[in-house]
């Protein structure tokens, strides 16, 4: 089970300035249960669209009948979507298929193949249909968007399309299945038109809460994750996290910690930190969750507030060498959550190579995890000792039930954190503006009047220029 550790969160440890204090906790008491209330009555009345996600069967059911469909004979699925679109995608891959998956043979593979293209780069959509050339009658095109008009998908998603049509002919829409809303929409209208396969976006449930409906679960069963496991650990994370006792649920224990950090203690940086290579596409997963539901201009009544914690992500051990100094020593407005795993799908022994040599005989015959556990202990440490918070999320290893509830986990803090914020959490009208100004910028009709006010600031003035 996963278990959240803060001592090194708390005045105890690190002092009352910087640590979290009984007093701190109480204060917050009334506002955490009043917010764990909203949240389990919406959930109860449907209105928390991802909280069901887990235990909709007709969902993992519809995603499965298209895996059985489409595995036999596929060699690669080639994901087009960016944001929530994607990004949960790359992050269930990372962590449940090892770092080498597509290079591995096809009988060692679980699965096929998987290419998650989340960015307009050419280099990259070109390197990859370079690569597929010859085995594109044998790849599936996952096109996911909710909205249907995203321009970076819609771009690559023309450009696959056609390349379809060229080669396969009246074939090619066999090779797509498209992710998208249910009823309505641009992406919907051309799959209906073309004949594609089709999964939905449900219409309740945001890109970046969507990791845990068909967005994430056809690319991750085709690739053979077991979304079972997946469901049924985030459906049990679901049943911890609606605990009323909010000490004993680890949402509301890591909301409490994360919103009295920005709140109280001058700690706006919250860095997600994991000790695994397999949990680090996590924390871009994270990034996204946090970052557009929390970063917000105004609170529900509409009154300016700017608030926000900055995610960011590190991996240990290689950010020792880079982000640690600066944890320590430099300004004390971070709080640091450690991803800390009891158990590796694999582990290495180091030899006993240097038994003479003073600098290196302690290292041989240990395990590789030992030596990995260990150098997060000491930052641990580090950190605490320059009065710097972390806390711990510790998962007894990284299978699929894990990661189904490390997701839930923190969808279900982020909920927590918008009431505690007073704001909107799941909209995200800063990124809607800047897809707006791109339709501008790329010539979309009826866009004129927002290109005429972006004229200004994108006229080059020399004077600037060096
Ligand atoms: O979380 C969100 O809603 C966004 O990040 C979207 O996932 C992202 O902008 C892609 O949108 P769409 O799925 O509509 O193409």
């Amino acid at each position: 089970m996963i278990q959240l550790y803060w001592k090194n969160a708390t005045a105890e440890v690190i002092g009352d300035t910087h640590g979290i204090t009984q007093t701190d906790l109480t204060g917050l008491g009334a506002a955490l249960t009043g917010a764990q209330q909203t949240l389990t009555e919406q959930a109860a009345a449907g209105k928390l669209g991802y909280a069901n996600l887990c235990v909709r069967r007709d969902y993992r059911d519809s995603a499965m009948a298209l895996v059985e469909k489409h595995r036999p004979g596929c060699t690669d699925l080639v994901v087009l979507g960016i944001g929530g679109s994607a990004l949960g995608n790359i992050a269930l891959q990372t962590a449940l298929n090892p770092a080498t998956y597509n290079l591995m043979t096809p009988a060692a593979r679980k699965g096929t193949r998987l290419f998650v293209l989340d960015n307009v780069d050419p280099a990259l959509l070109h390197d990859t249909l370079a690569l597929l050339g010859r085995r594109l009658a044998t790849t599936v095109f996952n096109v996911i968007s909710k909205s249907g008009e995203t321009a970076e998908t819609a771009s690559q998603f023309m450009i696959v399309r056609e390349l379809l049509r060229k080669r396969l002919g009246s074939e090619f829409a066999k090779r797509i299945v498209a992710t998208t809303d249910a009823k309505a929409g641009t992406l919907n209208q051309i799959a209906r038109q073309d004949g594609y396969d089709m999964l939905v976006v449900p219409d309740d449930v945001g890109g970046r809460f969507s990791v845990l409906s068909h967005v994430g679960l056809f690319s991750a069963a085709m690739c053979g994750i077991d979304i079972d496991a997946l469901l049924a650990g985030g459906a049990a994370m679901a049943e911890r996290c609606a605990a009323a006792d909010w000490s004993a649920n680890p949402a509301c224990m890591l909301a409490a910690i994360k919103y009295l950090m920005v709140a109280r203690k001058g700690k706006p940086i919250h860095v997600m930190m994991p000790y695994s290579n397999r949990l680090v596409h996590l924390a871009d997963w994270y990034r996204q969750l946090w970052a557009e539901s929390l970063g917000k201009a105004v609170n529900r009544a509409g009154e300016e507030v700017f608030v926000g914690p900055t995610p960011v992500k590190a991996l240990g051990t290689t950010d020792q060498h880079s982000q640690v100094q600066l944890y320590r020593e430099g300004p004390n407005d971070k709080l640091v959550v450690f991803l800390e795993v009891a158990k590796h799908s694999a582990d290495v022994r180091i030899p006993d190579a240097f038994a003479d040599v003073p600098g290196l005989a302690y290292l041989g015959r240990k395990r590789m995890s030992k030596l990995l556990a260990a150098e997060k202990t000491a930052t641990e440490y580090a950190l605490a000792v320059s009065q710097r918070p972390s806390v711990t999320i510790r998962l007894p290893a990284i299978t699929a039930e894990n990661v189904g509830a490390l997701i839930y986990l923190y969808e279900y803090t982020t909920s927590l954190m918008g009431e505690l914020l007073d704001i909107n959490a799941y909209d995200q009208p800063a990124v809607e503006l800047a897809k707006r100004a791109t339709f501008a910028l790329m010539g979309r009709e009826g866009f004129d009047p927002l290109a005429g006010e972006i004229k200004p600031f994108v006229k080059p003035d020399a004077k600037y220029l060096v």
